[in-house]
């Protein structure tokens, strides 16, 4: 039996939904309308960079979640520090900017990122190791977050247990198990959109996402127009994602690369141990200061006594950063600097962590231009590179330019009075000299 005061409060609550895509404050993109009038049973949202497509299938989530009760939503990405800066940040931004939404939802547990909403429905956020982990667990509408970091054994397990709809998003740098699956059925709903779909985005970030295609075609085709690439030359394909820097690796020092509007300030350290590198973001950010770069230093504990390698391109900012104390030097460029620090970091294995999310990606962008004919140039792509450019300078000042000093002979010792019977009576020991 329901209450009066129940009841007011359910009529309420159906108001609120109703509301939701009309609250002044819950703006969308055409790219909401489509996912939400889909009835296909897959929607498909392939798309360049910012084109608003997590955002959009978000708000269609809320929406879908405060209009009917007790919905399950699952919502899959590649990691949790994936997650953190992608899906989950979108999603927190879509509830603080709706009060109505802030209202239907009950409960927002940060540990185990789950919004309860009042009504029953939960929407959660997941990253799943194996197939086997992702056979637990039902839900009525399942969201793949960027789907070409998930294996697609994880997703058809998650997808056999999804009642209703499932949403895909990426930006298809390579073909992969979408294009080779699903895209094509009659049951899959394809929507392709770039930045020009989303209206939210400053003429700044629209300029950068354009620019791509004065540098490299083959990414501008990708991340400007949401077309299926095939990216190739990547420049480093010596790296791996470990889950934390090893407690004996000794600290080598912090990179430092400056942004400020449009392009981030870019920050990670970089360690040794084995003869490997080991390399952890520490921030990367637009809009920042030189103040407020030495707060996040101190933030990050970075001490005072290890050297920071900045661009030299701005002296007048390193020797504000001296004079506040920080022991800091310019990267040491030169003509060559760019290939030769490359050329330099080629030579390790380079361990990555999961943390360091933005260096991952740029990682997976960073290759050589292709000029118009498609011959490759031994020139690096310059953009999207900024915590790459800080990894630079720190192999420029610290890290050796040449290793070859190093290579020795693997020979095995042969002791001089060993016997080695009928061997030596066969081959003249001399000869091995
Ligand atoms: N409906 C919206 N209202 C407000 N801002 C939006 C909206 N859609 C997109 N944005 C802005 O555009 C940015 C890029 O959108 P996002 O969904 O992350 O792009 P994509 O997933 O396609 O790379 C978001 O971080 C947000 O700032
Ligand atoms: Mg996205």
């Amino acid at each position: 039996m329901i209450n009066d005061s129940e009841a007011n409060d359910q009529q309420q609550r159906s108001e609120m939904t109703n509301d939701l895509t009309n609250d002044p404050k819950f703006e969308v993109s055409i790219l909401f309308n489509q996912n939400y009038h889909t009835d296909a049973h897959i929607t498909v949202n392939q798309g360049g960079t910012s084109s608003g497509k997590t955002y959009a299938i978000e708000q269609v989530l809320f929406c879908l979640a405060c209009q009917t009760d007790m919905q399950v939503i699952t919502i899959v990405g590649q990691d949790i520090p994936n997650l953190k800066a992608g899906a989950l940040r979108d999603a927190l931004s879509i509830y603080n900017s709706s009060a109505i939404l802030q209202a239907a939802v009950k409960s927002y547990n940060k540990s185990d990122r789950v919004f309860e909403f009042h009504n029953g429905s939960i929407m959660e956020f997941k990253s799943y190791t194996d197939p086997q982990d992702a056979k637990s667990g039902k839900r009525d509408y399942l969201f793949i977050n960027e789907a070409n970091g998930i294996s697609y054994q994880v997703y058809t397990e998650l997808a056999l247990r999804t009642r209703k709809r499932i949403y895909i998003d990426y930006n298809p740098n390579t073909s992969f198990w979408v294009h080779e699956q699903l895209i094509g059925r009659p049951d899959v709903l394809l929507i392709i959109s770039d930045h020009r779909h989303n209206p939210f985005l400053d003429q700044g970030i629209r300029d950068k996402i354009e620019s791509l295609k004065k540098t490299d075609i083959e990414l501008w085709k990708v991340y400007a127009r949401g077309l299926t690439g095939k990216i190739s030359g990547l420049i480093f394909t010596n790296w791996y994602v470990c889950e934390q820097i090893p407690a004996t690796a000794k600290l080598i020092a912090t990179g430092l690369d400056f942004g400020f509007t449009n392009d981030e300030t870019a920050c990670l350290q970089v360690y040794k141990q084995n003869g490997e590198l080991w390399v952890h973001e520490l921030f990367y950010q637009t809009g920042l200061t030189n103040t407020d770069i030495a707060l996040k230093l101190k933030q990050e504990l970075v001490s005072r006594q290890t050297e920071i390698i900045a661009d030299s391109a701005e002296p007048k900012s390193i020797e504000e950063f001296k004079r506040m104390g920080w022991y800091i030097s310019g990267a040491k460029k030169g003509a060559d600097s760019i290939k030769n620090s490359i050329d330099i970091l080629k030579r390790y294995k380079i361990n990555v962590t999961r943390a360091s999310v933005n260096l991952r990606k740029e990682l997976d962008r960073y290759k050589w231009r292709v000029d118009r004919s498609g011959k490759t140039i031994n020139e690096a792509v310059d953009s999207y590179n900024h915590l790459i450019d800080a990894l630079r300078y720190v192999a420029l000042n610290k890290l050796k330019v040449n290793n070859e000093a190093k290579l020795r002979s693997r020979m095995p010792y042969i002791p001089a009075t060993a016997n080695r019977g009928i061997f030596d009576e066969l081959i003249n020991p001399q000869g091995f000299a």
